[in-house]
């Protein structure tokens, strides 16, 4: 299947809920004609006030000019007539309810309706969507996993079926750049993801700090607050092991009777991280001097900003 680019002028969103309203409006603002399909007017009539609220937002933010929101709203046509759109699009970004029959049935009507060309995006959460519904032609259906709210936050992950085709991957790796967006296209199928799999994994810790009285939510909050949102930005969650110090990992691993090859290995070898300039990420050289002053000005940086948002009280 070859599939280009250029050739995409119309793209189909179907779900105008939360996350389909505002990834309408980012195709849109990229120039691309997005009908945008639910089952009801009133679902549709609310996602086009919400846009405009979005665009507006943006502009007051200088993100967007205020000229340009009656043409992007302009090409964004709300309608419930899903044959009608699937007939014309080359695009389809699903974001309907996360409910399995309801996928299904939708899968069912784009697979009557669209071109067998038309590329099926799925905006699903946590579903294996390649198991779950039967299209023809299935290596044109890819995951394409946006964060609320999808106009802000820069990531899209990209997950492929095993019958998903390269040239659907790079495609939808290529359109999501022209959105502006940052894709990162998983090598394999998991559940959840990675973003969210890291999410449950603190879900999991918080729901356990909670029930055993170990903390209020307030005090949870501002713990992470006053210490990941100053770390998180800089050195991400795995770059962090490496400012702790591989070796120091592998003792507290140890002490939870735990091994971790991908640990073990680098230890074994003297990659202990920032120390040793190698770890799991290279410093090309650089001394460990430098990468942490790199760091700590980063952090000092944060903090007067997270200090003048004052952050650290709750929304
Ligand atoms: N809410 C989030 O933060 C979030 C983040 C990432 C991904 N997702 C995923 O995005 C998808 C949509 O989630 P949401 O939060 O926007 O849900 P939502 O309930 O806000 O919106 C779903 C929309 O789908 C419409 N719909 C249901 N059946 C339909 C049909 N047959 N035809 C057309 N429209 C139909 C509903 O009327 C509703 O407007 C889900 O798969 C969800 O897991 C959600």
């Amino acid at each position: 299947m070859k599939l280009n680019i250029n050739e995409i002028k119309h793209v189909m969103v179907i779900g105008a809920g939360t996350m389909g309203h505002s990834i309408a409006q980012v195709y849109a603002q990229s120039g691309f004609e997005v009908d945008l399909v639910d089952l009801k007017q009133e679902a549709l009539d609310i996602a086009i006030n919400k846009i405009e609220f979005n665009l507006n937002l943006l502009a007051e933010y200088q993100r967007i000019s205020s000229d340009e929101i009656p043409s992007i709203v302009n090409r964004i046509n709300p309608s419930t007539d899903l044959e009608t759109a699937a007939k014309k699009a080359e695009y389809v970004v699903e974001a309907v309810s996360e409910n399995r029959d309801i996928k299904r049935g939708v899968y069912s009507q784009l697979d009557e309706f669209c071109s067998r060309k038309t590329v099926f995006a799925s905006n699903t959460s946590e579903l294996n969507i390649f198991k779950l519904v039967a299209i023809n032609n299935p290596e044109r259906l890819v995951i394409q996993h946006w964060f609320r709210p999808a106009h802000i936050i820069p990531l899209v992950e990209i997950v492929a079926g095993r019958k998903t085709s390269p040239e659907v991957i790079d495609l939808s790796y290529n359109m999501l750049k022209k959105l502006g967006k940052t894709p990162i296209i998983l090598k394999k199928f998991t559940n959840a993801f990675i973003v969210n799999k890291i999410q449950q994994a603190i879900n999991s810790a918080v729901f356990g700090l909670l029930l055993k009285g170990i903390a209020t939510p307030e005090e949870i909050d501002l713990a992470v607050k006053t210490s990941f949102s100053l770390r998180l930005p800089v050195v991400g969650v795995v770059q962090n092991l490496d400012f702790v110090g591989l070796d120091v990992i592998s003792d507290v691993l140890k002490n939870m009777g735990l091994e971790l090859s991908i640990i073990k290995d680098k230890v074994d070898q003297g990659q202990y991280g920032v120390k040793t300039s190698k770890g799991l990420f290279d410093y090309s050289g650089r001394s460990e001097e430098e990468i942490l002053r790199k760091k700590d000005e980063k952090y000092l940086k944060i903090l007067e900003f997270l200090e003048e948002l004052d952050i650290f009280e709750p929304v």
